[in-house]
């Protein structure tokens, strides 16, 4: 959460680092703020709010070569001007950017800071004020700089400009992500290649605990210890055009419409031209020797790994526990013999995920990361990395991240399956391209589905989603989807669990949306429908042909049957998302909310 920029060049920094933060405003818009060093000194713009209000407030008349910049999302201290980055020291010389935790912010103020005064609540200015003591200490700004890193635990991104220092921008991190962007003639810094793509698209990896001094013309890594590291460039493989919004008024739309050509994209990445599977031998060696798969991820990646568990049990045969990664952190259950452990993450930085994963690397397990980004900290630190193939996902809601891990995860169990020498009965790939034709149908459908948002939620407060075995999982995500952007209190259940407590909640016109797309539950779930209209509610069930009934409110088309999330979840986001718009919702943002969850 939060996303930093910073650059240094010959040209005004200002359009670079507020483009950036827009860029970024998907990992945070509580506040921002940029600070800029030219002759005159430091030119230091704050708002609460977002990246809008920080371009009206910013003096447009300010020209300076080097800046830093900082889109928040709270975490110590409420959204204000006066907690929102960059923060000063005591003196005003030396000016930060922080994203992440500082977990002993509190004993590093008793210890360094007693007789400072804060103006902020927040625990990066612990940050500034200590490399301001520690200056005073070495009379040296990198040395300063990097006894102060030294100092800290928890995670963070940082960059920072000293005042009496017009040619470098002090950069460092640890557990949060940063990168470096190499241009000619300039440098910038970044949470996220998205933010900088504009200006460059070749860039430097950091790892933790590195100290990074950026120059106009150069750059210089080193290892807490002042050892230089020697690191090679690396090309950002993102289309420009992929995080533009283009002719549609919000990415999510946008996002949902390109489902199936993501499905399409992860058929061909994943296929040789022989038509045969296309996976690191290594991944699937891993898999086959795992008695037992622990799938670790938090939010809607959880809900993608509760699909998942049914591929891998019913096609491959291995059994597969599911576990919120906060969760598990902190309780974790008795392992197995020989467990291989599944992080998906769009994102590939949430902390929780991490937590584990570093968990579970101390105890010598191999772990396999599912995500989007393959360069990310989750895919670097696990053993094996699947990519999603999905394009940038900028929307908060998360929908075609959603789907391709699905795919994906499809595709996994087929591959450790054949390795373990399992016949199956059904192509995947063909059936895949199946999904992708019926997940075109579905967004051509928006009318329908508008029209059927108007019917059931327009003005409700609260809103059940039902179905039973894999159905109930699209549940929880077309209920945490309608929650996150629409802010309609709703939840997934599993059908016939109602009655057991439940269906006290209906009400006269609550809406309940049912899945019926299970041959095998499709009369049990349509019993519960029955339950539920008995005591008022006002129901909707989307089925799938072959298992529709007469005044089913929409029909799938049909899919192969362990498929049906990648269809079903579709109505449910467009449900979630014409909802959100009615309401006069901020569709991409909502509140409260960020991207990328770095912190635990
Ligand atoms: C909801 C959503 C979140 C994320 C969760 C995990 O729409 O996007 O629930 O799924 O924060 O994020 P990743 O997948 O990046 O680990």
């Amino acid at each position: 959460m939060c996303g930093i920029v910073g650059f240094i060049g010959q040209n005004d920094s200002k359009e670079v680092l507020l483009n950036g933060l827009e860029k970024l405003e998907y990992r945070g818009y509580d506040s921002a703020g940029i600070a800029m060093l030219n002759e005159n000194g430091m030119n230091h713009f704050k708002v609460k709010g977002r990246i809008a209000a920080l371009r009206e407030r910013v003096d447009n008349t300010v020209y300076a070569t080097m800046g830093i910049g900082h889109t928040r999302w709270a975490t110590h201290g409420v959204p204000s001007e006066e907690n929102a980055h960059p923060h000063q020291s005591a003196s005003g010389r030396f000016t930060l950017v922080h994203n992440g935790v500082i977990e002993n912010y509190q004993d590093l103020r008793k210890e360094y800071l007693s007789e400072v005064s804060f103006v902020s609540e927040t625990d990066t200015e612990v940050i500034v004020h200590l490399i301001e003591k520690l200056f005073e200490k070495y009379q040296d700004t990198a040395e300063a700089f990097r006894q102060a890193m030294g100092l800290l635990k928890g995670s963070y991104a940082i960059g920072m400009i000293d005042k009496e220092d017009q040619e470098t921008l002090y950069v460092s991190k640890n557990k949060s992500p940063l990168l470096i962007g190499l241009g000619d003639g300039f440098n910038v810094v970044a949470s996220d290649a998205m933010a900088t793509l504009k200006v460059t698209d070749q860039y430097l990896e950091i790892y933790d605990q590195e100290i990074v001094l950026v120059n106009r013309s150069f750059v210089e890594v080193q290892k807490l210890n002042g050892v230089v590291v020697n690191r090679k460039p690396y090309t950002a493989q993102i289309d420009a055009g992929d995080i533009e919004k283009g002719t549609y008024p919000h990415f999510m739309l946008k996002e949902i419409d390109e489902q199936p050509f993501v499905i399409r994209k992860i058929i061909n990445e994943y296929q040789t031209n022989d038509n045969e599977l296309k996976l690191d031998a290594a991944i699937r060696r891993a898999m086959k020797a795992s008695d037992r798969i622990y799938i670790i991820a938090a939010g809607t990646s959880y809900h993608a790994g509760l699909v998942g568990k049914e591929f891998i049990e019913k096609l491959a045969a291995i059994p597969v526990e599911v576990h919120i990664a906060s969760e598990f952190s902190y309780n974790m259950p008795l392992l197995s013999d020989n467990p291989l452990f599944v992080f998906i993450s769009q994102s590939g930085e949430t902390a929780d995920s991490r937590a584990v994963l570093v968990k579970i690397k101390e105890m010598g397990h191999p772990a396999l990361t599912i995500t989007n980004v393959p360069g990310s900290t989750l895919s670097r630190e696990a053993d094996y990395t699947l990519n999603l193939y999905a394009g940038p996902e900028i929307a908060v809601a998360s929908t075609k991240a959603y789907t391709a891990q699905i795919a994906v995860l499809a595709i996994l169990a087929v591959d450790t399956a054949q390795a373990k020498g399992i016949e199956l009965d059904f192509d995947p790939m063909q059936e895949l391209a199946i999904v992708a034709n019926a997940m075109e149908i579905l967004t051509d459908q928006k009318e329908t589905i508008e029209e059927l948002t108007r019917e059931y939620l327009a003005t409700t407060r609260n809103a059940f989603f039902i179905g039973r075995s894999t159905d109930y999982h699209v549940c929880m995500e077309g209920s945490l989807k309608l929650k996150e952007i629409s802010y309609i209190q709703a939840e997934g259940f599993a059908g016939g669990e109602l009655k057991h407590g439940t269906i006290a909640l209906i009400e006269e016109d609550t809406p309940v949306i049912a899945l019926a797309t299970q041959a095998n539950v499709n009369y049990s779930i349509r019993s519960n429908v029955q339950e539920v209209v008995s005591r008022g509610a006002n129901a909707m069930i989307i089925s799938m042909k072959g298992l529709e009934q007469d005044d089913d409110a929409l029909v799938l088309p049909h899919v192969h049957e362990l498929l049906t999330p990648l269809v079903s979840v579709v109505p449910l986001q467009l449900l979630a998302y014409y909802a959100a718009l009615h309401r006069e919702c901020d569709v991409d943002k909502p509140r409260n909310l960020a991207k990328s969850v770095t912190v635990e």
